[in-house]
């Protein structure tokens, strides 16, 4: 006797950075923050999550590695999710007593794991949506995303397709801090992603490690999230309703330099860009300088995330400009690759 439940979870790349937590056991944010989730055909996760009274171990594999699972965060996300079945099962008698049974998940990623292409976004939020497939929870994806929150906490915006943000609450339990839709894929359809794969590596500081040294070290930081993100979030959200790509590019741009200048004034300073990465920086300000000129505002916006890869976005009526100039200058790159269609819907399969 054997159930089983699969579904894929797509990666997400904030435009407004999580960076920053005020409770590391539930994953609770200093800051609300905004992405923008990519197509799964290119960048996503694929869990089958299986059970049965014959699996004497639950077990983790993770492209066809065994992993641990006695991790503190994958027990409690796997607590919180036997609770909600235990629940469903009190409801109805009749159902497998699921609750009581091992799990076997098997997960596979079809891009570079932990190499800043935010893997642990897709493969958390995989994780939670599979178990809660196979258990049949009745709560929302907004309800489903804040025990993802709990095993990473950008993988609560990966429950989502299109643009999202996540709220970061301010209840100390953590049940108001959910991702939520700010705007689905078929609202702003043009937007695209680019994606320079400068460097395929493991990163050399993890983002749980390196934005706690942020929070405790940094002076900047305070200005962050205070003064700084609070707008930005107000702002950005309102860019994406209007579909107003200059200000949301300008906003990508400076947000993606805000973060990386609180981590350069960490102590010790932590650096994810490297000269690649700052050569695209500069070469996507010259296209930019450009379109200016022109009257057309800003085409392009970089990102870049605890690692030293550039996510470009643009419209897609700027697509040949914009790759022809970067596939010039970089397309000597070991992982060059440019997507074809970004934005997707979210986990539901
Ligand atoms: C730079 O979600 O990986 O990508 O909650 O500790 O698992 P944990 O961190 P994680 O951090 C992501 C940081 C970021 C910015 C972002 O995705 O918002």
């Amino acid at each position: 006797e054997v159930y089983s439940a699969s579904v894929t979870a797509p990666v997400n790349i904030a435009t407004l950075k999580y960076w920053g937590k005020r409770d590391t056991k539930l994953n609770l944010p200093t800051n609300s923050s905004i992405s923008v989730t990519l197509d799964q055909a290119h960048l996503r996760t694929l869990t089958t999550v299986s059970t049965g009274p014959q699996y004497l171990a639950s077990k983790l594999y993770l492209n066809g590695h065994e992993e641990t699972l006695n991790k503190p965060r994958l027990v409690a996300v796997l607590m919180t999710l036997k609770e909600l079945r235990k629940e469903v099962e009190a409801k109805d008698p009749t159902l497998p007593k699921f609750s009581d049974w091992n799990l076997l998940i098997v997960s596979e990623n079809n891009f570079p794991t932990a190499a800043g292409l935010a893997s642990s976004a897709a493969g958390l939020a995989a994780f939670v949506t599979a178990i809660a497939k196979l258990y049949q929870l009745p709560q929302s994806f907004s309800e489903i995303s804040k025990i993802a929150r709990q095993g990473s906490g950008s993988a609560c915006r990966s429950l989502f397709g299109g643009f999202v943000a996540w709220e970061m609450g301010e209840l100390a339990d953590g049940s108001d801090s959910k991702a939520v839709e700010v705007a689905p894929k078929s609202h702003w359809p043009d937007i695209k992603a680019a994606i320079l794969v400068v460097s395929a590596d493991k990163k050399d500081t993890s983002s749980t490690s390196g934005m706690q040294i942020t929070v405790n070290t940094s002076d900047l930081f305070q200005y962050r999230i205070k003064e700084v993100v609070p707008k930005r979030f107000v702002d950005m959200k309102d860019a994406i309703l209007k579909k107003d790509f200059n200000a949301f590019a300008d906003m990508t741009i400076k947000d993606s330099n805000s973060f990386h200048a609180v981590c350069l004034d960490s102590t010790p300073p932590i650096f994810y860009m490297n000269d690649t990465s700052k050569s695209i920086i500069k070469l996507v300000n010259l296209i930019n300088d450009q379109s200016i000129a022109n009257g057309e505002g800003l085409i392009a916006a970089y990102t870049y995330d605890a690692g030293p890869n550039a996510v470009i976005y643009y419209e897609a009526k700027n697509e040949v400009k914009i790759l022809s100039t970067l596939y010039k200058y970089f397309g000597e790159l070991p992982g060059w690759e440019a997507l074809d269609d970004a934005l997707l819907a979210g986990v539901k399969s």
